[in-house]
């Protein structure tokens, strides 16, 4: 299956939640553990524009395709994060810009290297690298796409749900421009499937760890990947890793909940 690039960029739409009942939360407020897993995927979402930093001094930058994606890309997850923003608001929690810069900066030196590791590695690795690149992005997609109609349908607030099914369609079309381009740079390229291969199985965390601390991944796994269905989730996403070309038996989502003693 192709992705139409100039298809995706022409018809990329911010979110919209203004036609919704905002104020329905002040009669029905969500409870704290969603509040919680709401505020990290907030972060998370406004986070974006960091990655695609680290992303544009890598060889992806010379693929106009992936960079016509990305721009597109990271405006519409920006609008994700001001959605929840909104959400969280109604509850009284504000996302406060500085304090999202200060948990930036106290990531020091390791934060500002990011982009310096990432353009030598990749630059020593090549074209490769974009497939790596690629194949990463398609496992946080899906990632993405789980965890908001799981919290959908776990909170079953009908405006949540509302919003969450919204923001999960526009994670669905990430996901397919990820997906297909790994697809064919992995297919067209047995070092990078050796490449991405170690890659995932050394290097992958859940999306958000290294940025969040370790209690906030726990919580939002906990959440949203523990349990039998959470478990389900997990292995569905892995299923859909494991079919990439090179990349089969891989498990990287129920190891990391594993890792972390997550029960099923
Ligand atoms: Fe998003
Ligand atoms: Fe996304």
């Amino acid at each position: 299956m192709a992705f139409d690039i100039d298809r995706y960029t022409t018809t990329s739409e911010k979110v919209t939640w203004q036609d919704l009942d905002f104020e329905s939360f002040r009669d029905d407020p969500l409870p704290e553990s969603t509040l919680r897993s709401l505020r990290y995927m907030c972060d998370i979402e406004y986070h974006t524009v960091c990655y695609l930093r680290d992303l544009l001094v890598t060889p992806s930058h010379k693929d106009v395709d992936v960079t016509a994606f990305m721009t597109m890309w990271n405006r519409e997850e920006f609008w994700h994060g001001e959605a929840l923003a909104a959400v969280l608001k109604v509850h009284g929690i504000v996302v406060d810009y500085d304090e999202l810069k200060s948990t930036r900066l106290k990531l020091g030196w390791k934060d500002r290297l990011d982009p310096v590791k990432q353009a030598l590695l990749g630059n020593l690795i090549g074209k490769d690298f974009i497939a790596v690149h690629m194949v990463w992005g398609a496992a946080n997609e899906w990632s993405a796409v789980a965890a908001y109609n799981r919290l959908a349908d776990l909170e079953g607030h009908p405006v949540l749900a509302e919003l969450l099914r919204r923001i999960a369609k526009q994670e669905s079309r990430h996901v397919a421009f990820y997906a297909t381009q790994a697809r064919d740079r992995l297919a067209k390229s047995k070092k990078a499937q050796v490449i991405a291969r170690f890659a995932l199985s050394k290097a992958w965390g859940p999306v958000g760890s290294g940025v969040m601390t370790d209690d906030e991944v726990f919580h939002v796994m906990s959440h949203l990947m523990g349990g039998t269905d959470g478990r389900k989730e997990a292995a569905k996403i892995d299923a859909h890793i494991a079919k990439m070309p090179g990349l089969s038996g891989l498990t990287i989502v129920q190891d990391a909940l594993d890792k972390r003693g997550i029960a099923a």
